[in-house]
Parts: C-alpha cells; sequence; structure tokens
C-alpha cells in the first residue's frame, strides 16, 4: 500500500484548554504524529491557551511529557518530538476576562490558515467565540473546534448554536464528534458506495434488521461527576451511535462533499420514531468482586443515571421501514468492542429441505479493536454425507489485507484535526444535525424522568442488564455476543 500524505496549507492552531486533558491525551499527540508523518508544513505553529501562567518553554515541556506518556512508544523519537516542539507557543488568556486577549491578537497570524479549537467546558464557548470576533483575531476564513458535549438538551444546543452563530457562520464551524474520523466510520461509507455489491440489498426487503454495539470496559471513575448528569444516552447515543445509525442507514449522498453527506444524515434523524418505553432498556454496573459500582463511582447515592442502555429503534422511510435498528451501548462490560452487524434475511425458500438448518448473511463492521469487516456466507460443508450447510466468514481485517501500514491509520483525532486546516467539514456535525438529534433524544429522557425508572443492575463484566437480551428475544433474534 503507498502511504499518500497531502501537506496542508501553513497555519496557527490555538488550543484554548491546551493543557488540560483532552489536549495532552488526544490533541496534541496527534498533533506529533501528523509532524512524524510529514505534514505539518514548515511554518504551522500550534499555539496553547489557557489561564495558567506558562512559559512557551513550560508549555514544550508539557507537551513532551504528554508525547511520551500517550503515543506508543515505539512511535517516540527524542529528536522529532524536539523539533516538534519549536512549533509550540503558549499564551496565557482568560476565557472570560480580559487578560491575555492583546498579546493573542498579536502572535495569531491573519496570512495562514487560522483554526481555534475550544477544549475547554462548553460554558466557555460563548466567551472565547465573542471575545475572538470582538478582538479581530479571527480572520473570516477562521475554523473554530468545538468539542462535546454540544448542549444537554435541544434548548442548550439551540442556544449554543445561537451564540456561535453571532460571531461565525455555519462554514466556519467544526463541532467535533470523534467516531466520525474513526477509520472503519469511513470504511463504511466506501463499503456502502464504491462497491456495488451490497447497495441493492441495503433496505427493508433483504436486511432483517441492523445491531450497533459501542461495549467499553472502562468505569465512570474519576468522571462521576460528569458522566452522572449525562449518562449513557446523552454521553454516546445522542451523538457516537447517533452518527453511526446515520451512515448506516442514509441515501447515498450525490457527491462525497459536507452538505450532500450532512443533508443525507439530517434526513435519517428527521425519520426516526419516537421509541416507546418497552422498547428502552438502561442498565447500572454493580459492584463486583474488588471493584466499585456506578453508585460509588458516581459518588450520588441517589443516582438513577444510566451507564448501558439498549434500545430498538424504527426508522419510518421507504428504505427502513420493518427493519429495526437495535442500538446498546454500556460502561463496565465484559470486552471493549463497537460494532456494526447487518443481518440479511434469509433466502425466501431452501432447496436444500429442513435438515440444511437455517443459516443468513450477516455482514459485520468492527470499528474497534481489529478494525474490519467479515461477511457470513453459507457454504457446503465439505465432505461426503449428503448436503449439510455451514457458515463460514469472509474475514477482511484491514491490517491482514492491507499490510503493515493499516496498523498505522491515523487516530481518529489526527484526521479530524487534519480536516480542520483543510477546511474539509464533511466528517463534522452540522447544527441543524445535533438539534435534530437532541429533538429525538429529549423526549426519551423526559419520559424515563417522569416515571421515575430506576436503571436495572448488571455485573460488570457482563454483557449487560438480563433485559437488553430479551429486548431481542422476543422479536426471536439475538445480539451478537460482546466479544473479547
Ligand atoms: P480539563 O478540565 O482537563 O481542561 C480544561 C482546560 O481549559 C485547561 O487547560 C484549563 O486550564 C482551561 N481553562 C479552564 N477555564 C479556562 C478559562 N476561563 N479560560 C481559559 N482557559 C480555561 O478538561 P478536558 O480537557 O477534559 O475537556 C475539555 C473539553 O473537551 C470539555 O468540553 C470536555 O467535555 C471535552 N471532552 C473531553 C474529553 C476527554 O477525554 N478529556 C473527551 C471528549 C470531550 P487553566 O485552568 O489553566 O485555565
Ligand atoms: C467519549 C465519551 O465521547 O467517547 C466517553 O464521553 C467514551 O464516555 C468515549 O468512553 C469512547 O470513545 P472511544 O474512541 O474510546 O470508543
Amino acid at each position: 500500500m503507498v502511504s499518500r500524505i497531502i501537506p496542508v496549507e501553513p497555519f496557527d492552531l490555538v488550543i484554548f484548554g491546551g493543557t488540560g486533558d483532552l489536549a495532552r491525551r488526544k490533541i496534541l499527540p496527534g498533533l506529533y504524529r501528523r509532524f512524524c508523518a510529514g505534514q505539518m508544513p514548515e511554518n504551522a505553529r500550534v499555539i496553547g491557551a489557557a489561564r495558567g501562567a506558562l512559559k512557551d518553554k513550560d508549555f514544550r515541556e508539557l507537551v513532551s511529557k504528554a508525547i511520551e506518556e500517550f503515543v506508543p512508544k515505539k512511535r517516540q523519537d527524542a529528536k522529532t518530538i524536539k523539533e516538534f516542539a519549536t512549533r509550540l507557543h503558549y499564551v496565557t488568556v482568560d476565557a472570560t476576562g480580559t487578560d491575555g486577549w492583546d498579546a493573542l491578537a498579536k502572535l495569531v497570524r491573519k496570512d495562514v490558515v487560522q483554526a481555534f479549537y475550544f477544549s475547554v467546558g462548553p460554558s466557555l464557548f460563548g466567551d472565547l467565540a465573542t471575545r475572538l470576533h470582538t478582538h479581530k483575531i479571527a480572520n473570516p476564513d477562521a475554523r473554530i473546534v468545538v468539542e462535546k458535549p454540544f448542549g444537554r438538551d435541544l434548548e442548550s444546543a439551540q442556544a449554543l448554536n445561537a451564540v456561535l452563530a453571532d460571531s461565525f457562520d455555519e462554514g466556519q464551524i467544526y463541532r467535533i464528534d470523534h467516531y466520525l474520523g474513526k477509520e472503519t466510520v469511513q470504511n463504511l461509507m466506501a463499503v456502502r458506495f464504491a462497491n456495488v455489491l451490497f447497495e441493492p440489498l441495503w433496505n427493508a426487503q433483504y436486511v432483517d434488521h441492523v445491531q450497533i454495539t459501542v461495549a467499553e470496559t472502562v468505569s465512570v471513575d474519576g468522571r462521576g461527576a460528569y458522566y452522572d448528569k449525562s449518562g449513557a444516552m446523552r454521553d454516546m447515543v445522542q451523538n457516537h451511535l447517533m452518527q453511526l445509525l446515520c451512515l448506516t442507514a442514509m441515501e447515498p449522498p450525490s457527491r462525497f462533499d459536507p452538505d450532500a453527506v450532512r443533508d443525507e444524515k439530517l434526513k435519517v434523524i428527521r425519520a426516526l420514531d419516537e421509541v416507546p418505553a418497552d422498547n428502552i432498556v438502561r442498565g447500572q454496573y454493580g459492584p463486583g468482586e474488588d471493584v466499585d459500582g456506578y453508585v460509588a463511582h458516581s459518588q450520588n447515592p441517589e443516582t438513577k443515571t444510566e451507564s448501558f442502555i439498549a434500545m430498538k429503534v424504527d426508522i419510518s422511510n421507504w428504505r427502513w421501514k420493518g427493519t429495526p435498528f437495535y442500538l446498546r451501548t454500556g460502561k463496565r462490560l465484559k470486552a471493549r468492542s463497537s460494532e456494526i452487524v447487518i443481518h440479511f434475511k434469509q433466502t425466501p425458500h431452501s432447496i436444500f429441505g429442513e435438515d440444511a438448518g437455517s443459516h443468513d448473511n450477516v455482514l459485520t463492521i468492527r470499528l474497534q479493536p481489529d478494525e474490519g469487516m467479515d461477511l457470513r456466507v453459507t457454504i457446503k460443508e465439505p465432505g461426503p454425507g449428503g448436503m449439510r450447510l455451514v457458515d463460514v466468514p469472509l474475514d477482511m481485517t484491514f491490517a491482514d489485507a492491507l499490510g503493515p501500514e493499516a496498523e498505522d491509520v491515523p487516530d481518529a483525532y489526527e484526521r479530524l484535526i487534519m480536516d480542520v486546516i483543510r477546511g474539509n467539514q464533511t466528517l463534522f456535525m452540522r447544527g441543524d444535525e445535533v438539534e435534530a438529534a437532541w429533538a429525538w433524544t429529549d423526549p426519551i429522557i423526559a419520559g424515563w424522568t417522569k416515571r421515575g425508572d430506576r436503571p436495572q443492575p448488571y455485573e460488570p463484566g457482563s454483557s449487560g442488564p438480563e433485559d437488553a437480551l430479551m429486548l431481542l428475544h422476543r422479536d426471536g433474534r439475538r445480539w451478537r455476543e460482546i466479544r473479547k
């Protein structure tokens, strides 16, 4: 496989919150990796901005340490880290005050691509946008990158959109959902729209049902205060799972361009039915041997927040009416495994008789770990003894099929930041898309809040609560096992 690194234009990337957790774990290590890949032009600069009184040299040290901690050892090289550090600068800025803004205005160049990454709490987005505007720092083509969560309901998302719109055009705003930057998520579009094989079958006539699972082993320990106000529905379903559902269900866009793709995703969200209470199962991990449960991690003994959710979702349009989408996500499950599984219908008639058993084709798109796809097809069991059928996988693990370079694909953040610099919004959420997702989510949350529903306990290291299994059993279906 030939690696094609497309250089980007010179840029100044200002990271507000440049000393925070996200910047240290994802954004700065990601930029280092792009630097190593030769994608950062000579005069590109990264400017950290936060309230802490740091000098350039302190920030460079902080970033070097972050690289040592969060970039795999085999990708680290002391000389390259030093070279990368020369691109780093720091300005002390208070988003809510006047300190530092003049210095920032002086430092940021007007004649290069400007990107301003809001890696701070959402309550500061408005302050930052307004100050960038009033201090005339941002040029008309500047890009504003906004982290999640984008609101906690429709009203707050609308308010955020409004505050950003006061200073910037929609074409300048890049709302991050890092799932859209994952390699396999984009591959989903390639598989659907660059092959003739699947698209004719990609509808309710041939697809029995779809399963989307994002299972995690991590707990919420250390971030209980945030998570307890959010829960799996707001933290994962409204954004990440919704994006996966949209890319799986959308109509082919006419072009692979930002608005064509986002228009099609929006249509899917608008076609989602309301979800009745008995199509939703919420769970909360309990304590296990030597491990605390959710209640301890949330530090809220009265908590009713879900760390797991499974739901059956129907899409009311011509393509999907009658084909349910089952979504499932949770913390502290038995394995970290994210996949989209397309279960095709059985053949209308089996010419092999009852002894051959029942078989169906299943396409599994593995997001993580072990990115790849496999298609289960039915063949004759080898050997004598009549016509017995067996299901075998046509496996395409990207690392096997594409060689070592497939193992070195950019992390989601790396890819998304480079897209920002290129000015490509395809993999970012548009304002109306986020609002539509909240408009669908809000009544679901309001429903269980009004009823006072408590999530069901589940064992840490399990597949979630029993009732999640029942959600499919009662329809004569089974979840694909969450595998290690
Ligand atoms: P942290 O609390 O670790 O960092 C916050 C950063 O913002 C620090 O650099 C802090 O520095 C700076 N900051 C705080 N107040 C101000 C202010 N008034 N003016 C200027 N800078 C300020 O947060 P995270 O890095 O974890 O999160 C940042 C954003 O990213 C949040 O919106 C979060 O929801 C989102 N996010 C985080 C993820 C993660 O894994 N951490 C994952 C996905 C999204 P100082 O105190 O010196 O000002
Ligand atoms: C974040 C959520 O957006 O995504 C976290 O806030 C979650 O709760 C994380 O753990 C999962 O991302 P990934 O890339 O590890 O699957």
